[in-house]
């Protein structure tokens, strides 16, 4: 039997993985990864990996000063195929390797972009190999990505900021630097992006923007109720399908916040988070910015009810047989108040609720769609999900219900994501 420990180990370690690439997300497309010159390029290592296991087939092309600080076998290593270095590399049937590569590509990521190179690419100099590639892609067909890396002062330099404008200008898609320690020992902007956020960043360039100009406000985890400052009760959600909804919808353009019970799960990228405890947390938070958004996901598994009061202090066990009397009340219903709202009804917020059934899932979910008066209610088989990477869901509306099959909670999320936004042209009301 599993100790109260290790289940939570066991949850934690899982929960970890809740929004994860999906391992075939950048399956067949080809990506050309250009390394400049610059410390970051011990992070192109990593990203490269993650490329890779998410299914992309990567080509690298090095320039000299990147091969001064990773070498091009361990590049070959990890993204299985030979790397380029040269424009007059004879390995090329007809020597044109930046006419051949940048045609194959889906995209040319150059990770790390050093100041210098980015100062190349706006004057369209192609005077070595990846900034040749660069210049050579079909504009219309080959997007070019950029992850910046430099030391603070090179990174807020107007010549570094005038160019970073001119590359957008120009069409390239410049990522944001991260902010923090230097390899210099210096404290800023103009870090690389850590591999996950690339690839996180990635993706999101390559997502339908279905939701663009949306704001997604989702509630997600469970709640915990106080007994007193030592306990409480609380439930087995684990946060995993709201938090990846969460990214799926700003993967899908939108604005989102999300409101997330205790839960140790990070962050979705480019999401707001906020953090509550109680069910009563929960919908100051809520209804604190409700407001602001045009669709509300209710996700959260919210306690039902809370102790009447809170003990101020640890309740102690005073002698065997003495149980303290708990008393309770119930916790406000978020969903169903949030849904009843003017704005709800009147069609500006489009709201979405889940159940967790364990029986009977169509007929429990029907009912509940009812009672809570949204347009869409999203229901599943609670012990078969909680703490997994993957679930089944029942979408039912005003016109019947249908499976969105067994999938990861990733997939399913981007699933629900598309059929809300399809929705939202429509707007089905309750
Ligand atoms: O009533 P029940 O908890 O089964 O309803 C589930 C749905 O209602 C979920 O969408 C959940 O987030 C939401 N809910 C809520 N506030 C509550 C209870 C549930 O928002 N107090």
């Amino acid at each position: 039997m599993l100790s109260t420990r290790d289940m939570e180990n066991k949850i934690i370690k899982v929960s970890r993985s809740a929004t994860l690439p999906n391992m075939d997300d950048l399956h067949g497309k080809r990506i050309v990864l250009g390394l400049t010159g610059g410390i970051a390029c011990f992070k192109a290592a990593e990203l490269c990996r993650s490329l890779v296991k998410a299914g992309a087939k990567v080509q690298v092309v090095m320039t000299d000063a990147a091969a001064q600080f990773i070498t091009p076998v361990t590049m070959q290593a990890l993204s299985g195929q030979p790397v380029y270095t040269s424009q007059w590399d004879a390995r090329e049937g007809n020597n044109m390797a930046h006419i051949n590569l940048s045609r194959e590509a889906d995209a040319i990521l150059i990770a790390p972009a050093s100041a210098d190179f980015m100062a190349k690419l706006i004057h369209g100099k192609a005077d070595e190999l990846l900034s040749l590639m660069c210049l050579a892609r079909p504009l219309q067909n080959v997007p070019l990505i950029l992850a910046p890396a430099m030391n603070r002062e090179m990174w807020a330099h107007p010549a570094t900021q005038r160019n970073v404008a001119q590359l957008k200008a120009d069409g390239s898609h410049v990522l944001d630097v991260g902010q923090g320690d230097q390899a210099c020992g210096e404290t800023g902007d103009g870090r690389m992006l850590e591999a996950h956020e690339i690839l996180e960043d990635l993706l999101s360039f390559w997502t339908p923007k279905v939701f663009q100009g949306q704001h997604v406000l989702i509630t997600a985890g469970p709640t915990f109720e106080a007994i007193d400052p030592v306990r409480g009760i609380t439930n087995l959600s684990s946060g995993k399908m709201g938090f990846a909804i969460a990214r799926a919808a700003h993967q899908a353009g939108a604005k989102v916040t999300l409101v997330a019970g205790p839960v140790s799960l990070p962050t979705p990228r480019g999401v707001h988070r906020v953090n509550v405890r109680s069910a009563l947390q929960m919908n100051d938070a809520v209804q604190a910015i409700v407001h602001q958004a045009s669709v509300f996901i209710a996700a959260a598994a919210v306690a039902d009810w809370r102790p009447a009061s809170a003990a101020d202090q640890k309740i102690k066990k005073i002698g065997s047989g003495d149980s303290p009397n708990l008393s309770f009340v119930e916790n406000p219903d978020i969903l169903a108040t949030v849904a009843a709202s003017p704005r709800a009804q009147k069609g500006d917020l489009f709201c979405v609720g889940f159940a967790a059934e364990s029986h009977n899932l169509l007929a429990h979910a029907t009912a509940k769609r009812a009672r809570k008066g949204v347009p869409l209610l999203v229901g599943n088989i609670g012990p078969s999900t909680f703490g997994q990477d993957d679930n089944a869901l029942l979408l039912v509306d005003a016109n019947g219900a249908h499976d969105i099959p067994r999938n990861t909670k990733t997939k399913l999320a981007q699933d629900l994501v598309q059929d809300i936004a399809k929705r939202l042209g429509k707007l089905i009301l309750p």
